[in-house]
Formats: structure tokens, C-alpha cells, sequence
């Protein structure tokens, strides 16, 4: 084989690699979070000493613990991420518990930064994402029972909502040390400052008056 096809293989490897890992992948065994240092900030967290590292840096206790549903929507997520965990940095991964209450929905949202998998444990859920424009925004919607797993593409808005009749618990890994949230209607009714409501109605095809009403239940 040539050394210029070995190269160009080389480069295609590369950016195979990199296209498979959206977190940057760790360059040693760990790198345990420490606060950042006087407003410096790095793609992540720094690492603290390796030899100042314990079993502590990569524990969480309390997912037994079911959130409060007593909300607007009628869910709670209990996130594990990079901040509950220091351990976590770099690692590409991270955990939430989800609680429902009869009727109660995690509203459309997406994760900027990870693909979820949810595995349902307790009662039952309507669950679903939509592809992007490109795809037509077709709905891949599915009803899970305890021990169903189903898969949020990174990137796409989702949902989950309890039909049953009892409280729902859910728990789900994410391919991100901090996948981070974008609640749909709290992001464009409750902006701060709020979007333009001649934006919104156009936007939507709403009356003013409904964005108006919109933008005051979502605290814009
Ligand atoms: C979720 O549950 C925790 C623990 O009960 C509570 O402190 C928190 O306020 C709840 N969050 C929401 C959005 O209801
Ligand atoms: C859950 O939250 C509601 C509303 O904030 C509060 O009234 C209630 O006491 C909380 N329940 C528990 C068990 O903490």
C-alpha cells in the first residue's frame, strides 16, 4: 500500500474517531472536576490532582429518592451529572431519575449535547421525538411498560407522559457529561427578555393576545 492511501486511511480514522465521540473522549485514567480557578474557564472542568482523587469523586447517593411532582407539569428530574459527580468529567456520560405523576408529562424539551436511552422501571408512558426538517419532523412515538428501553436521538425535541394511573419512575443515561436541557415553551415564551411578540405570533400563527397570555404563564 502506498504511504500516501496509509495516510489518507489515517485521516479517515481520525475523523471517524471523532465523529463517534461527542464529549471529548479522556487522554488519562481521570480527571476529577475541581472548581474553576478565579473565572478561567476550559471545555469542561479542570482536573484535580490524580493523587488527591477517592472513591468519593465517582459517588452519588439518592437516586431511590422519587422527586416532587407537585409542579406545573407534573414530573422531576434528578440529574446526575458532571456537578453531582467530579468523576464524570471527560467520561461522556451521565445519569437522570424521572418521576410522574399520574397525567404528568416531561414536556417537549431537547439535549444539546447528548442522545438519552430511558429504561421505564414503574407504570406506564407515552413517549416520543421528532425527526429534524430535514427528515419532514416525523414523530417516532411509542407506549412503554416497565423493562421497555427507548432512545432520544441527540439533538431532537422529546417528550414522556404518565397515561397510567399510578406514578411512573424512569431512570436514563446520557452520552454527556452535561447534556444540558432546552424546555421547548419555556425557552421561547419564557426568554429573558422575552422574544418579540410580533416574532411569536407570526412564528406560531397566534393572536398577540395568545403569545401575551403565553409569555405571562412562562414568566417572560
Ligand atoms: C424536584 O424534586 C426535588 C426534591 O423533592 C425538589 O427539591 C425540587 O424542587 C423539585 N423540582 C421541581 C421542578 O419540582
Ligand atoms: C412538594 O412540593 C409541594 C409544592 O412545592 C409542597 O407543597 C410539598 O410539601 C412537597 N412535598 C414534599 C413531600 O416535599
Amino acid at each position: 500500500m502506498s504511504s500516501q492511501s496509509l495516510i489518507s486511511i489515517a485521516i479517515l480514522a481520525l475523523v471517524i474517531s471523532f465523529a463517534n465521540s461527542y464529549d471529548p473522549s479522556p487522554l488519562q485514567d481521570f480527571c476529577v472536576a475541581i472548581d474553576d480557578l478565579n473565572g478561567v474557564f476550559v471545555n469542561g472542568k479542570f482536573c484535580k490532582d490524580p493523587r488527591r482523587v477517592t472513591a468519593k469523586d465517582f459517588f452519588f447517593s439518592g437516586l431511590n429518592i422519587p422527586g416532587n411532582t407537585s409542579n406545573q407539569v407534573g414530573s422531576n428530574v434528578t440529574t446526575v451529572n458532571v456537578d453531582q459527580i467530579p468523576g464524570l468529567n471527560t467520561m461522556g456520560i451521565s445519569l437522570v431519575r424521572i418521576d410522574y405523576a399520574p397525567n404528568g408529562q416531561n414536556p417537549p424539551h431537547t439535549h444539546p449535547r447528548g442522545s438519552e436511552i430511558l429504561v421505564l422501571i414503574k407504570g406506564t408512558l407515552y413517549v416520543g421525538f421528532v425527526s429534524s426538517n430535514q427528515d419532514n419532523n416525523r414523530l417516532f412515538a411509542k407506549v412503554l411498560h416497565p423493562g421497555d428501553v427507548f432512545v432520544f436521538p441527540i439533538g431532537m425535541i422529546h417528550f414522556q407522559f404518565n397515561i397510567g394511573n399510578v406514578p411512573a419512575v424512569a431512570f436514563a443515561g446520557l452520552s454527556s457529561q452535561n447534556a444540558g436541557v432546552i424546555t421547548i415553551a419555556n425557552a421561547v415564551f419564557g426568554s429573558n427578555p422575552p422574544i418579540d411578540l410580533q416574532v411569536l405570533a407570526r412564528a406560531f400563527q397566534l393572536d398577540p393576545h395568545i403569545v401575551v397570555e403565553l409569555q405571562a404563564k412562562f414568566g417572560a
